[in-house]
């Protein structure tokens, strides 16, 4: 984004973005994750860093270098995640969950690698619900005026079209901005590419065109900053 270069509109400010995706232990060796490659994430941290703020960024399973002048703090599970989202997001003017947290993690952790059982039969996994750490942070907000940003991924089924689910969910997680893809066409995992729609808890709705990840991240930082005042 040629526009952007030596913008600063950012300086002075805290943001922070997670990225990646959680793994849920089963045992030492074993883990239920998702696909998130952390791109989208990175791509935010960036070109947060490169408006002048000073960014927090927490990574979970991300294997993409550290981005020059951000802080980043490398997390595995959701627990994990929370924690330091929330650590963050107290001195925070802006938080954008980009991370793709399980939903689900194994009720107990082994110990010890679990071994196949000569009969040929397999365990169950009974599994319990995290946490929502977007919901979290944006119904116990420690700073007044902070701007909380999350993303959706989300195909139309027989309740409702992308746009319906995601207005629900705008609207259940209390956050000020949500970045809607529709994957029904297919997976937008590990592409350079995205596009989105932003819909705001204001009622706006911003629609952003295929494009690169980085064009994404700098369309979302301009929809925070004017809400940042
Ligand atoms: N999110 C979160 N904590 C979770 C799950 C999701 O903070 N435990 C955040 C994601 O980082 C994302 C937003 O919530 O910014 C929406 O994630 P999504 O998976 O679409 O929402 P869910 O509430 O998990 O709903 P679904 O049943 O559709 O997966
Ligand atoms: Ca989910």
């Amino acid at each position: 984004m040629g526009s952007t270069a030596g913008l600063t509109d950012l300086a002075g400010r805290h943001l922070v973005v997670s990225a990646g995706g959680t793994r849920e232990y089963l045992d030492p060796v074993r883990f239920l994750g998702n696909r998130s490659s952390g791109l989208q994430g990175y791509a935010l941290a960036r070109a947060a860093a490169a408006r002048g703020a000073e960014v927090t960024l927490v990574a979970a399973n991300v294997t993409l270098p550290d981005p020059a002048g951000v802080t980043v703090v490398r997390v595995e599970t959701t627990a994990e995640l929370r924690a330091e989202v929330v650590a963050a997001a107290g001195s925070a003017d802006a938080v954008v969950m980009a991370a793709a947290p399980a939903d689900f993690r194994p009720t107990t952790v082994s110990d010890a690698k679990i071994k196949k059982s000569d009969d040929g039969s397999a365990p169950g996994i009974e599994l319990a619900q995290n946490p929502d750490i977007l919901h979290e942070i944006s119904t116990h907000r420690t700073r007044s005026g902070s701007v909380i940003v999350g993303f959706a991924a989300e195909t139309g089924d027989a309740t409702g079209s992308v746009l319906d689910l995601a207005r629900a969910k705008l609207a259940r997680k209390g956050c000020d901005l949500l970045v809607v893809n529709d994957v029904s066409g297919g997976a937008v995992f590990g592409s350079p590419d995205n596009e989105a729609v932003i819909l705001a808890a204001d009622g706006a709705t911003v629609e952003v065109p295929r494009g690169t990840k980085s064009a994404l991240a700098h369309v979302i930082w301009d929809q925070v900053a004017t809400r940042l005042g």
